[in-house]
C-alpha cells in the first residue's frame, strides 16, 4: 500500500474512519457489536494503520470499540481524533470550541481510548458558536491546540471544516499536518484548499469520500459515471470513487466509513483498482461538481 505523511508518522493511505460503527445517528451501541469488533481487527490485519475517531462519535462507543478490538495497539498504528463539538441526549451536534472544552474532549479522547497521546487531533470548526457565549477566536482554539502538543498528549495538530483562509491561519500558528474536510468526485468545492496542501506537503483527509450515510447527501456509488466505470472494470461503484480520490492527489488519505465487512473488505481493495486516464476523464465529467 501507498504511504504519506501524517505529521512524524508515515501511514498507509487507505486508512478506516470509525464514524459508522455506533448505532443509528452516530448514538449508541452498534447494530452487531461481535461484528464491529472484527471489522476493527480485520482492518488493522489487512494493512490500516490510520484510524479517524471522535469521543463524540456514540459518545465513547466508537473509541471504546477500537480499545475493546486493538489494545495494546500496534506500534504503527496512528490513532486519530477529533475535538470541537459535543453531543446533547437527543443526539445533537453542538459546538464545544472553548479552550477549556477542546482540553477536555482530548482528555476524554485519551481516557476512552487508553493512550498517553493521540497521533493527531483535528480541531473542528463550526459556523454556529453556544447561544448565549461569544464565539471563540479561532487563535484563541489553535492556541489551545498547541499548547496541548507542547504538552505531549496530542502528535499533530489537525483542522477540520475549514476554509482556506482558517486553513492559513492554522498553518501560520499551528504547524498542521491534516486537514480534514468534506471532499469527493461529486463535491470538488474544496479544492484550493487541497491544493494548498497538496503544495505544503499536508495530508488531506477527506471526510464523506462517499457521500456519507446521511440520507439527504448525493452518494458516489448512484453517479452513472461511476456506476459505468465500476462495470467496466469489474469493481464496485464504491471502489472506483474511492481509487479516484487515490488518483487524484498524493497527499489525499482516505478514511471511508463503513459497518459491514464486505464493504471494508471492497474498501481496503482499492489500492488494485487501476483508472486509465479515459476513465477519469469520464467521471469528473460525469461527477457533479459544486
Ligand atoms: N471531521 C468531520 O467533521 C467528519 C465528518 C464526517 C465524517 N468524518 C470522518 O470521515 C469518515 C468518512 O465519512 P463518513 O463515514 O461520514 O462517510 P462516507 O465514508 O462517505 O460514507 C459512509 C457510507 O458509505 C457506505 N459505504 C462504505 N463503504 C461502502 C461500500 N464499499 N459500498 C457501499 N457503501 C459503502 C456506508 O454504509 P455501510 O455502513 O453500510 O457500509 C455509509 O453509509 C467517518 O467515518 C469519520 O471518521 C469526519
Amino acid at each position: 500500500m501507498d504511504t504519506y505523511p501524517l505529521g512524524q508518522f508515515s501511514v498507509n493511505r487507505i486508512g478506516f474512519g470509525a464514524m459508522q460503527l455506533p448505532g443509528p445517528g452516530v448514538m449508541g451501541p452498534p447494530r452487531d457489536h461481535h461484528e464491529a469488533i472484527g471489522i476493527l481487527r480485520r482492518a488493522v490485519e489487512w494493512g490500516v494503520n490510520h484510524i479517524d475517531t471522535a469521543q463524540f462519535y456514540g459518545p465513547d462507543v466508537a473509541n471504546e470499540l477500537i480499545r475493546e478490538a486493538l489494545y495494546p495497539y500496534p506500534d504503527d498504528l496512528v490513532l486519530v481524533s477529533k475535538v470541537g463539538a459535543f453531543r446533547d441526549d437527543h443526539g445533537n451536534w453542538l459546538p464545544g470550541q472553548r479552550p477549556d472544552q477542546l482540553r477536555s474532549a482530548v482528555e476524554d479522547n485519551l481516557r476512552t481510548l487508553g493512550v498517553d497521546r493521540l497521533g493527531a487531533v483535528n480541531l473542528r470548526l463550526h459556523e454556529g458558536h453556544t447561544p448565549g457565549e461569544e464565539p471563540v477566536r479561532l487563535e484563541d482554539q489553535l492556541a489551545e491546540m498547541v499548547a496541548l502538543r507542547d504538552e505531549g498528549k496530542i502528535a499533530g495538530v489537525g483542522i477540520s471544516t475549514a476554509n482556506r483562509v482558517q486553513v492559513e491561519q492554522a498553518i501560520a500558528q499551528a504547524d498542521i499536518v491534516c486537514v480534514q474536510n468534506a471532499f469527493s468526485l461529486l463535491d470538488r468545492s474544496d479544492a484550493d484548499v487541497l491544493d494548498l496542501c497538496a503544495a505544503r506537503g499536508i495530508a488531506y483527509v477527506p471526510y464523506f469520500p462517499l457521500g456519507s450515510a446521511f440520507p439527504n447527501l448525493p452518494k458516489v456509488t448512484d453517479n452513472p459515471a461511476v456506476r459505468a466505470v465500476a462495470a467496466r472494470l469489474g469493481a464496485t461503484p464504491a471502489q472506483v470513487g474511492l481509487a479516484w480520490l487515490l488518483a487524484h492527489r498524493e497527499n489525499i488519505l482516505l478514511i471511508p466509513g463503513t459497518s459491514r465487512p464486505a464493504h471494508l473488505e471492497q474498501n481496503l481493495a482499492v489500492a488494485d483498482v487501476r483508472l486509465s486516464d479515459g476513465d477519469i476523464a469520464q467521471l469528473e465529467e460525469g461527477g457533479v461538481t459544486s
